[in-house]
């Protein structure tokens, strides 16, 4: 890991982890390492005044207009706004999957968007667990497999497959905790989609991240099954992950400590 990245990521203050602690294997030694830093008021990962637009030949669509957003360690905060308000645009930003026209994003205290694109991959593979609306499972691996596809990036093909059971160990205890024990062997077409979306979560934890950046997590299943995933990202919040959910819908958005909006560009008021 560059130092950059490792800085940044042991300066995300870490609580005192209890979930999965201990009956889990932890992917390194790494990850046990206590991560100090004075987070002060900057947040655990947070956008200053970011500006970010997209361009159809000329002409700017303007979609974020100086954001300021900081979620703290252990919070579960639900970022809402009508379609086309710049939610995902903003949850991308702050996952560093694209960069702000200006302004910034922090993690820990550091900033993160203009880190070279690989250490930002690391950054990203380690400290940042996604879950994209549309799953994003690959059609042609397992349930398991796709689980496993972070540790194999993260890892390279030697360390991978020296530490195989153990990260296998792991994916398979996170399918069991979202309830896929049975579909190990299944592939995403074989899933019904509140299966995706908990393969997708269990996906999203597989390298243990500091936080979870949800975007729409029920927005495509029915009321009793975005029920379910609500409430497994509840209790994995109440175990001490930090959550940042994107959401259009407010009942939703209900479930988590704060509800920031994002109207013309801009948060509004916390609620
Ligand atoms: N890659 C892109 N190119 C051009 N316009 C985009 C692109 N991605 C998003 N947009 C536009 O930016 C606005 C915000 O999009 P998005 O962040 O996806 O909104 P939300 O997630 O709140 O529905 C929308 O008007 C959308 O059409
Ligand atoms: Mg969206």
């Amino acid at each position: 890991m560059s130092n950059t990245v490792d800085q940044a990521a042991q300066a995300a203050q870490r609580r005192p982890h209890v979930r999965f602690s201990t009956d889990v294997p932890r992917q390194s030694a790494n990850d046990q390492r206590q991560r100090t830093a004075d987070l002060g008021t900057a947040g655990l990962l947070a956008a200053r005044q970011v500006v970010k637009s997209y361009y159809k030949e000329r002409l700017a669509i303007p979609v974020l207009r100086g954001v300021d957003f900081a979620v703290r360690d252990g919070e579960f905060v639900a970022i809402v706004g009508q379609s086309g308000s710049g939610k995902s645009t903003l949850l991308h930003l702050l996952a560093t999957l694209d960069a702000p026209d200006s302004g910034e994003i922090h993690f820990g205290g550091r900033r993160i968007d203009n880190l070279p694109s690989t250490s930002r991959d690391l950054l990203r593979n380690r400290c940042l667990g996604m879950i994209f609306q549309f799953y994003h499972l690959l059609p042609e691996l397992t349930c398991l497999e796709n689980v496993l596809t972070p540790c194999m990036i993260a890892e390279g093909v030697w360390n991978y497959w020296r530490r195989r059971r153990t990260f296998r160990e792991r994916a398979e205890h996170l399918l069991e905790m979202v309830g896929l024990s049975h579909r190990l062997k299944h592939k995403p077409r074989e899933l019904s989609g509140g299966e995706m979306q908990r393969a997708a979560i269990a996906r999203a934890l597989v390298a243990d991240p500091e936080i979870l950046l949800a975007d729409e997590p029920t927005g495509n299943l029915d009321q009793k099954t975005g029920q379910g995933i609500m409430d497994i990202l509840t209790q994995l919040n109440s175990e001490g992950l930090t959550v940042v959910m994107v959401t259009h819908d407010v009942t939703v958005a209900a479930r988590a400590d704060r509800i920031v909006r994002l109207v013309e560009g801009r948060v509004e008021p916390e609620i």
